[in-house]
């Protein structure tokens, strides 16, 4: 059973106020990127990996991961507007053999392999997908504007993280759909059953500049 890793690591990461795009911000003493791709290739779990680059960042993409010595990486294609045209255009890189797609953002550098473990073993038995997911300490409400309209049943609401695991070709399947915000969506609105399993705390996703600094403190 092989299994393919696409790193979602072309978004701008505008929120950052950097002077480059977010996967080759530093952090430690390593563009963003290094984190997870050197993750993704000491994983067992993981045959190989394509790399969507910020369009434009291909070519030091390929150079970060020859330093890193990562021979799983193979292909780097441009990303595209938002994560799912990213998404889409890696997954295309795929070959038609491969069994389970894995796909993890970029900006979560703190990529546990126990993790990648977890969403991957848990497919099987009829699951199309398993994404890591964790409880919410907070009370959510829905919100109209300013007046909240409702209060949610907390217990049974998740925060969702990547990396999320998937049979490649139920993924493939749903890739054409709409702009969704993570590729399990988009199983789930073709009618496909995805599992959570546990998430990681550690799993933090940076958006802006105390986000990396916090990250950079767990490294
Ligand atoms: O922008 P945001 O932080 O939500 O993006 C989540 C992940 O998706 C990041 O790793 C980012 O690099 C990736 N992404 C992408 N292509 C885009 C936008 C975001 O690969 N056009």
């Amino acid at each position: 059973m092989s299994v393919w890793a696409v790193l979602a690591a072309a978004g701008s990461g505008e929120r950052l106020g950097a002077d480059r795009p977010k996967a080759f911000v530093r952090l430690g003493d390593q563009p963003l990127l290094a984190e997870s791709l050197a993750r993704l290739e000491a994983s067992e779990w993981i045959d190989a990996i394509v790399v969507a680059a910020p369009p434009g960042w291909e070519e030091p993409a390929i150079l970060l991961a020859e330093e890193l010595g990562c021979g799983k990486v193979s292909a780097c294609v441009a990303g595209g507007d938002t994560r799912a045209d990213s998404v889409r255009l890696g997954v295309a890189e795929v070959p038609p053999d491969a069994a389970v797609v894995l796909v993890h953002d970029a900006a979560r550098p703190l990529l546990d392999d126990a993790v990648v473990e977890r969403v991957v073993a848990a497919l099987g038995d009829g699951w199309d997908g398993a994404v890591p997911a964790l409880p919410i300490p907070d009370t959510v409400k829905r919100v109209e504007g300013e007046r909240i309209v409702e209060t949610l049943q907390r217990d049974e609401l998740r925060v969702v993280q990547t990396p999320q695991a998937f049979v490649a070709d139920v993924l493939r399947g749903v890739l054409a759909g709409s702009d969704w915000t993570d590729c399990s969506a988009a199983v789930e609105a073709a009618g496909g059953r995805v599992r959570v399993v546990d998430g990681d705390p550690r799993l933090l996703k940076i958006t802006d500049a105390a986000d990396l600094d916090r990250v950079a403190a767990l490294l």
